[in-house]
């Protein structure tokens, strides 16, 4: 019997965080034996946002496969692929573009909190296909599951109905995509605010050195009332403890700690550096891992070409069943 599939991605803004690993990765690594992989490096859709840094997406690229790798996604089971080296996707997001309407896509909430956050005047086309591009990526290997943050689910939702619109016009194509969220739907940031994102200045990345993630967590927002170590401090919504409870092995000295906290027995010192020295621990064989690849010469770029041919075979073989479905394939014979 044939496995299911699994697709999901990142744009190559840079090098992945924690909230990347609690939101996504660690759902990778979980399904990565159970469901036939392919991960999305999605250049493309940095085109939509941003298209002033563009010198930088060679090294950003490099460093998400590097990041997956680290985390232990293993290329020799799952496909890791570059968006652009799938010419197919571009047809697909076409004809898929035809399929949804302007008012649609104009409710999807993350393209408003781009369009506001990167403070854009005035939204591409493109911008507003974000969503389509996206479900072209994940129908394109009609895929059964796609774990991604919470952020995500309204994206998938498109997919979703662009699939079930396709089918219903011309065919059974395509599987209607299942989003997977994480243990925790955002991760809070360093600074407490709803999520860590690297555009908000609050992450701790995967692979940061253990002095940087100490001193970040040295300068974490905590309970703002606690101004002594004697003051009972809430342990609740508690960016440190949250981070605590997700991170930190020992859970017999996270209970220790949280009972203090409450009681006023335990300065934010101390439960900092605690999480510091867990978040060592758990960073470390991912640090070790990526210091292990980055000596490979050569490695990434045979990755990526690996992965790519495959979804390339995905690709054609799925476009091939499209344009058939669609009565677009008479001179293609
Ligand atoms: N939009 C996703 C993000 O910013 C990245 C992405 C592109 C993706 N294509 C995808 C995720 C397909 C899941 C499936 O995180």
């Amino acid at each position: 019997m044939q496995r299911k599939r699994l697709l999901t991605g990142d744009r190559p803004t840079g090098k992945l965080h924690l909230g990347h690993y609690v939101g996504t990765l660690e759902n990778r690594l979980r399904l990565q034996e159970e469901y036939e992989c392919f991960f999305v490096i999605a250049d493309y859709h940095i085109l939509t946002t941003r298209l002033e840094d563009l010198d930088e997406i060679e090294g950003n690229i490099r460093d998400v496969v590097l990041d997956y790798l680290s985390v232990g996604i293993d290329p020799n089971k799952s496909a890791i692929y570059l968006q652009s080296l799938v010419p197919e996707v571009s047809v697909l997001h076409l004809l898929f573009s035809m399929l949804i309407s302007i008012s649609r896509l104009e409710r999807v909430p993350t393209l408003k909190e781009m369009i506001r956050g990167l403070k854009i005047e005035s939204p591409s086309y493109g911008l507003l296909g974000y969503p389509v591009l996206q479900t072209a990526d994940i129908l394109m290997v009609r895929a059964n599951a796609v774990p991604v943050g919470k952020d995500q689910f309204p994206h998938v939702e498109v997919a979703r109905e662009i699939a079930r619109r396709f089918n219903t016009l011309f065919g059974p194509v395509f599987p209607e995509p299942e989003s997977i969220g994480g243990e925790v739907p955002l991760l809070v940031g360093l600074d407490g605010r709803t999520k860590m994102s690297k555009s908000l200045g609050n992450v701790i990345y995967l692979s940061e050195p253990p002095e940087s993630v100490a001193r970040k967590v040295m300068g974490m927002y905590t309970d703002p009332r606690r101004v002594r170590a004697d003051i009972p401090g809430t342990v609740e919504g508690n960016p440190v403890f949250i981070y605590h409870d997700l991170f930190n092995k020992d859970k017999k000295e996270v209970e220790a700690l949280k009972q203090r906290y409450r009681t006023g027995k335990v300065g934010d010192v101390e439960v900092k550096q605690r999480l510091a020295a867990a978040l060592n621990e758990f960073i470390d064989p991912i640090r070790q891992r990526r210091a292990y690849f980055e000596r490979q010469p050569g490695l990434v770029d045979q990755i990526i070409r690996k992965g790519s041919e495959k979804a390339q075979r995905e690709a054609r073989a799925t476009l091939h069943a499209v344009l058939k479905a669609m009565k677009l394939d008479s001179f293609r014979r």
